[in-house]
């Protein structure tokens, strides 16, 4: 969609939430199509599951990976690892459509020459959520967040460098793209519980796609 066709729409493409992070509404959907065929793929081989958090909870969003390296927690804590611990096989590969994706959003939000390593896919239900924490498991902070939404709509938390500090209400929906990086890097973020809805394309969920610089 070109920048012409959203100021007739009426529509501010480009959201600053503070220095270093941005919204930019849709500018994942001319990609839905080919990253939810990519994502049938990714998620027969790795398929989702129910991660335990190292205080032994079990999140309430289902999560998978694709890319050189996996987030993952269990009773040990949290990491990136190379293989799934589910399967004892290398994550799939990242899409190139992901790739891509992440790397456009990261330059249109200020960040050039972002090379994503790794992709947590993320997918909601209603009722699930993710509490309040920062991205920090990491090598380097220097690169930036890229977060994907897709599907049904989200309220997006994004609060300050501290966890007391009051958190923003960012509501998402199909195709937004949030980027934090540099002065924002480690800002906390979160989402609160989904409500029930639906899209035609992912029918009752929201999934989310964050693309991370971890080694
Ligand atoms: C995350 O922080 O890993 C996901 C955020 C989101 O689902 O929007
Ligand atoms: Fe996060």
């Amino acid at each position: 969609m070109s920048l012409f066709e959203d100021a007739e729409q009426g529509r501010s493409r480009r959201e600053e939430l503070c220095s270093g992070a941005v919204v930019l509404r849709r500018f994942a959907l001319s990609d839905e199509t080919a990253i939810l065929a990519a994502l049938d793929g990714l998620m027969a081989e790795a398929p989702l599951r129910h991660m335990v958090t190292p205080g032994g909870f079990r999140m309430s969003v289902a999560m998978t990976n694709c890319g050189s390296w996996g987030w993952v927690t269990d009773n040990t804590g949290y990491r990136y690892d190379a293989i799934d611990p589910q399967s004892g096989k290398p994550w799939p590969g990242m899409p190139d459509v992901f790739a891509k994706l992440a790397q456009e959003a990261a330059a249109d939000a200020g960040f050039e020459g972002f090379v994503p390593d790794a992709c947590l896919i993320n997918r909601y239900a209603p009722g699930a959520r993710l509490s309040l924490h920062q991205d920090k498991n990491e090598r380097d902070f220097g690169a930036p967040i890229v977060s994907v939404s897709l599907g049904i709509p989200a309220v997006f938390l994004f609060g300050g460098s501290r966890r007391e500090e009051k958190a923003m209400r960012v509501r998402l929906t199909h195709g937004d793209v949030v980027v934090w990086g540099g002065p924002a890097r480690l800002r906390y973020h979160g989402v609160l519980p989904l409500k029930e809805d639906y899209h035609p394309l992912t029918g009752g969920h929201r999934i989310n796609l964050t693309f991370r610089k971890a080694a």
